[in-house]
């Protein structure tokens, strides 16, 4: 009685597993892949750009910023930026630019720098080693102290990052990215 109960448990077990083994069941379906969609989101909403580098990174935040801007804003600001750097004081001519009497007060000299060159040009000009690193604004390594004043009244900045508006208003500027607008007295080597 026993060996039979047992033969017919095994049977019962046997084709139970076989039943599962077999049945299909239902597949899982996955959900909409979100990640995909917000990637094809992202690749409509602006164009390939290779990342910014260092010296690039207003240029970079704005392209992110994008992300989640119109596309007519977006057209707004590149054209901003397009506008500012056309306004460099690079972009003009040698010929046309303005010269201002700039007094390196530790060098002890007081030299002709032009509006189109920045005060640590004008300084490497003469031979000195005037400490820089970046020289695009992004360190702190060229800053110097314009003790006439707020910086802002002397030099105009292309694109100083690192400067509070209390330091400026100290006088403080970064040489590398500091072009002349007025004469001045500049102490070199000098950071808030
Ligand atoms: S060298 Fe870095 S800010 Fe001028």
């Amino acid at each position: 009685m026993v060996g039979l109960m047992g033969v017919a448990i095994g049977v019962f077990l046997t084709a139970a597993f076989v039943g599962l083994h077999f049945s299909r069941g239902q597949k899982w379906q996955p959900k909409e892949d979100i990640v995909q969609s917000i990637l094809a989101q992202r690749a409509l909403t602006f164009s390939e750009t290779t990342f910014p580098e260092p010296m690039s990174r207003a240029a970079g935040a704005v392209v992110v910023g994008a992300s989640i801007t119109t596309d007519s804003s977006l057209e707004e600001t590149v054209s901003a930026i397009d506008d500012s750097s056309q306004h460099s004081p690079q972009n003009i001519s040698d010929s046309d630019a303005k010269v201002f009497k700039i007094e390196y007060v530790k060098e002890g000299i007081s030299l002709e720098v032009r509006e189109n060159q920045t005060l640590l040009e004008a300084g490497e000009e003469q031979g000195w080693d005037i400490p820089y690193a970046c020289r695009e604004g992004q360190c702190l390594s060229c800053g110097g102290k314009i003790t006439n004043g707020p910086a802002s009244d002397f030099v105009f900045h292309d694109g100083q990052e690192m400067l509070s508006s209390d330091e400026l208003d100290s006088g403080y500027t970064l040489t590398c990215v500091a072009y002349p607008i007025s004469g001045l007295r500049l102490e070199t080597s000098e950071s808030p």
